[in-house]
């Protein structure tokens, strides 16, 4: 397949190059474009055999569910027929925004964007490309990030088109994604609210709308985040997970032994490629995937990175890394 590339600014998106790629979405055809969390690749929702493509492009496995990309809030009476009053609270305190609500699946959805669940998972973003591309197409968009399954998120333009170039038919390139790491999927079928996936709205922020939330998926026994079974975020090099950085200290030397941690630490990376995860977390957690990428376009074998705490965007930076990292914490 030949991919079509689009450039246009997140700042001022060009209405006509927009189109000309929600005409592909509305024909059946595969999209990726920059959203604020990661890039996704996007099909109609309403179309199950564009959704196929979806799975065959990523080599997704075809029991994890996708998430339906709106542009609107009323938008989600397509995909559900009752929106909880806290989910409603939810949506209204956070999108456009990186967090995804999971309710009842409405009949006439296809059954393939929730892998066969009775659920549905719904995501309006405020990224200005994303909501263009959404509102253009007419339909809600189903959109997983833009990676082959198992490698890290794509964050910007060229890693996007390293894994999709010739799978897809045209990635709108965007610039980089400003949040870095995967929305927030809160589970909303419940009494309590149940965070699947942490991301940048936090059990603080979802416990300050409705009162109660809990971690789930990965953190309960039973996953109920069909996704999270999966490998994950694994560049070819070995990722090993600093838990005191403090008292870290590089045993291995050389140019192909990367350490990322942040700007006050820079020290700790002596002999070392250093890669920096920025002054704070959020700008740890924007860089994340693009480092792991980089790391082994730059030929590093072996990665040190430091394991934030485990509050605000630590607990999702925590769980992407944990899981490049295999488990490995030194
Ligand atoms: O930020 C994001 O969420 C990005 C951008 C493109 O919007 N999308 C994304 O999609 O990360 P994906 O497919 O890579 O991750 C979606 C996660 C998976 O772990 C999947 O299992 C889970 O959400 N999920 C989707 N629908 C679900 C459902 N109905 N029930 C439980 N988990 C669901
Ligand atoms: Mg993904």
């Amino acid at each position: 397949m030949k991919t079509t590339y689009i450039k246009t600014d997140p700042f001022a998106p060009d209405e006509g190059a927009i189109r000309e790629a929600a005409e592909c979405i509305k024909h059946g055809g595969l999209v990726a474009f920059p959203t604020e969390t990661v890039y996704g690749l996007g099909a109609d929702s309403f179309n199950p055999d564009a959704v196929k493509k979806i799975y065959l492009a990523k080599g997704r496995p075809s029991d994890n569910p996708l998430i339906s990309h709106i542009a609107h809030m009323d938008e989600a009476m397509k995909l559900t027929d009752y929106v909880t009053p806290d989910a409603k609270k939810l949506m209204e305190a956070y999108w456009g925004g990186p967090l995804t609500i999971i309710l009842k699946r409405k009949s006439g959805v296809p059954d393939i964007i929730s892998a066969g669940l009775d659920t549905v998972s719904i995501r309006m973003p405020s990224h200005s490309i994303a909501n263009m591309l959404i509102r253009l197409a007419g339909t809600p968009i189903a959109a997983p990030s833009a990676n082959l399954s198992g490698s890290p998120s794509p964050t910007t333009f060229e890693h996007c088109k390293k894994d999709m170039d010739g799978r897809v038919d045209m990635i709108i390139d965007g610039g980089e994604c400003s949040i870095g790491v995967e929305s927030t999927v809160v589970d909303m079928t419940g009494e309590v609210p149940v965070i699947l996936r942490p991301g940048a709205v936090t059990l603080e922020d979802i416990v300050s709308v409705c009162g109660k939330g809990i971690y789930g998926g990965e953190y309960a026994d039973a996953p109920k985040c069909p996704g999270m079974k999966y490998v994950h975020y694994s560049p070819d090099a070995e990722v090993f997970a600093i838990a005191d950085t403090e008292n870290f200290k590089a045993e291995m030397k050389g140019d192909n032994v990367g350490v990322i941690t942040y700007e006050k630490y820079r020290d700790k990376a002596e002999g070392c490629r250093f890669l920096s995860a920025g002054e704070n977390d959020n700008d740890y957690a924007a860089r994340l995937f693009y480092l792991l990428r980089r790391a082994d376009e730059e030929g590093i074998k072996t990665v040190f990175a430091s394991l934030p705490e485990n509050k605000g965007m630590g607990t999702a930076i925590r769980n992407r890394l944990l899981k490049a990292a295999g488990g490995r914490v030194i």
